[in-house]
């Protein structure tokens, strides 16, 4: 690495890709969270970058530095990751690898939240946007591949085939999640790619790795579909 890619099979492609979890606020000092590092949507950007794309990144709060030759947006909600997304495109592949909470708090407090004599807050939840399905349903400015992830901790085919469905993208990256997996926080990943045409396991490997080869794969998949 150092060297920016002077080719490579994106040149004059503009890739998109979410990553990193979403903070909800409960109050101005407390959140709702999930265990995701953003280790993965990191490595697809250095690798996109690698690729010779242009690549933004709208990534939820990381512990991680910016790569390198990448437009990095910082996001905290769901809501604010949705509108820099929107702001981002157009683009010519989204990839969303983010682990954006399904939830927000409804009745998140102006202020902080103070104890009161035992008597416990209640918190109330709203859905979250769908970030990848609302930009996969888009009839005018769709980026040419969409692809979503899937973070699954049982029947991750299955459930994987029902969200490239759902959600209308061109292409999932399922993985298992399950803690005793290490996949969150972690830095390898086993993935399963599911199409409407098949589903191909690949064997566990690092996220840079994994990254590198899902860049390669799209590449393919973009020169074939004009
Ligand atoms: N996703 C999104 N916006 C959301 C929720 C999910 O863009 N509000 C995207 C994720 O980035 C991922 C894909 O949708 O690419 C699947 O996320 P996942 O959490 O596995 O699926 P959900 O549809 O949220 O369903 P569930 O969590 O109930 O399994
Ligand atoms: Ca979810």
């Amino acid at each position: 690495e150092g060297l920016l890619a002077a080719g490579g099979p994106l040149v004059g492609r503009h890739v998109l890709i979410t990553s990193g979890p979403t903070h909800e606020p409960i109050d101005p000092v407390r959140y709702i969270a999930n265990r995701s590092s953003g280790k993965q949507g990191h490595a697809i950007a250095r690798a996109a970058a690698a690729a010779g794309a242009r690549v933004t990144l709208v990534s939820g709060p990381v512990n991680l530095p910016d790569p390198f030759g990448v437009a990095v947006v910082q996001v905290e909600s769901a809501r604010d990751m949705l509108a820099a997304v929107e702001q981002a495109l157009p683009a010519d592949i989204a990839i969303f690898a983010a682990a954006v909470a399904d939830w927000r708090v409804a009745n998140a407090g102006t202020q902080k939240i103070k104890k009161n004599g035992g008597a416990l807050p209640a918190l109330s939840l709203a859905e979250n946007p769908d970030i990848l399905a609302t930009i996969a349903h888009r009839n005018a400015g769709r980026p040419q591949l969409v692809v979503g992830f899937a973070a699954e901790t049982q029947n991750v085919i299955d459930n994987a085939q029902k969200k490239l469905a759902r959600k209308g993208c061109d292409l999932i990256v399922a993985n298992d999640v399950s803690p005793a997996n290490g996949v969150m926080g972690g830095d390898r990943n086993t993935v399963h790619l599911v199409t409407a045409s098949g589903v191909d396991t690949w064997p566990t490997l690092s996220k840079a790795d994994v990254a590198e080869k899902l860049m390669a794969h799209l590449a393919r998949m973009i020169e074939v579909r004009p």
